[in-house]
């Protein structure tokens, strides 16, 4: 027995216990605003945050003890005042956009809610189905939002071969696993010769795309209920686009297939996909890999299964998915990294 080894681990252990208590209180921290409330703040009393914020300050005064100790928020005892240092900020507010790690920590809560279905699931094998995470179109639409708020017109669209060009001009274009649609709405927004179609097998999500499309005026935008694994049309796109919409497939082949039919002749398809290696070992290094087999386990491949899937996992990686597409049909497979845009690859593939 390695005494330092087992010291060391317990500090590990240590670790992972805080981190996950602090990952639920970043998550409270976000959802009640008040990260954004303290950015925006000098040094002041629980009483002046909790105002400031609106909120309870018994209930504030307890989650600043927790910034405080784990580092997040700076306190000065004698004053016994808090501050959010400025070098935090984009971590932990709105205003960090894509960056804001505490706008992704609320998966954390949704995993916990089903924790009894997952220890349920290592003994029987089955799945979790989507009904079981009623808050995750949500949680995924604020953090997608994010993301391509700041990437999708500048940085994504333009590595799709003519895009620019043909959606300027006037094609068509459908999002499959569209979810609440904001990436078809952004695009529908800025090329409005342009006819975009989102798909998704969540009533829920698409009742909300097209609300959200008659709200912003957007009549080249609208979404329909559909099976991925069930496109069924021929020829019919200049462009198919999926947003972290296939490890998650119980059918993957099937939509990849699917969305190969329904692009035209000399099409393209994007296709974005949480960024991994297909082998454990080469994303050891990976300093997000525990918390994506995590969001794996608890969500994507356990939702795959339900569906009578094969459960590919979120890190089902890069060499696997050009596989998969070439398997599809497709050629001209090409990858790119986007900046604003760090967790995903964005797969680029034709049609011929
Ligand atoms: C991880 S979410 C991504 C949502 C959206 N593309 C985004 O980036 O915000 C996956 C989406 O795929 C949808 N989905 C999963 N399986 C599907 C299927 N077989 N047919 C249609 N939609 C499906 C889910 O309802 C969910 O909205």
């Amino acid at each position: 027995m390695d005494k330092a080894r087992a010291k060391a681990f317990a500090g590990t252990m240590i670790g992972v216990m805080n981190g996950g208590a602090l990952a639920l209180m970043c998550s409270i921290g976000h959802r009640t605003g008040l990260f954004d409330s303290m950015a925006g703040m000098d040094p002041s009393t629980s009483q002046q945050i909790a105002d400031a914020a609106g909120l309870d300050e018994r209930y504030v005064r307890e989650w600043l003890a927790a910034m405080a100790s784990g580092r997040i928020v700076d306190y000065d005892a004698d004053a016994e005042t808090f501050v959010l240092p400025v070098e935090h900020q984009t971590l932990v507010t709105r205003a960090g956009g894509p960056l804001n790690i505490a706008s992704a920590l609320q998966n954390m809560a949704l995993l916990a809610q089903v924790e009894d279905d997952v220890v349920e699931a290592f003994h029987t094998g089955a799945g979790v189905p989507y009904s079981r995470f009623p808050k995750f179109g949500a949680i995924m639409a604020e953090e997608s939002a994010a993301r391509y708020d700041k990437a999708l017109i500048s940085e994504i669209i333009p590595n799709i071969p003519d895009a620019v060009e043909k959606l300027t001009a006037g094609a068509t274009l459908a999002d499959v696993g569209c979810g609440q649609g904001h990436a078809l709405l952004l695009m529908a927004k800025e090329y409005p010769n342009s006819t975009f179609t989102g798909m998704d097998f969540s009533a829920e999500a698409v009742t909300h795309a097209n609300e959200r499309a008659k709200e912003l005026g957007l009549d080249n935008a609208h979404f329909v209920e559909r099976d991925a694994a069930q496109i069924g049309e021929i020829d019919a796109y200049d462009f198919i686009t999926t947003f972290d919409a296939i490890h998650d497939q119980a059918y993957p082949h099937q939509v990849l297939e699917g969305i190969h039919a329904a692009l035209k002749h000399d099409g393209h398809y994007l296709c974005v996909e949480p960024k991994a290696e297909s082998n454990l070992a080469d994303n050891m290094d990976d300093p997000v890999a525990p918390y994506v087999y995590t969001m794996s386990t608890m969500h994507c491949m356990s939702v795959s299964i339900a569906g009578g899937g094969e459960g590919l996992g979120t890190a089902w990686g890069t060499q696997l998915a050009m596989q998969y597409l070439a398997d599809a049909g497709f050629t001209g497979i090409t990858t790119h990294e986007v900046r604003s845009d760090r967790t995903n690859t964005h797969f680029v593939a034709n049609k011929n």
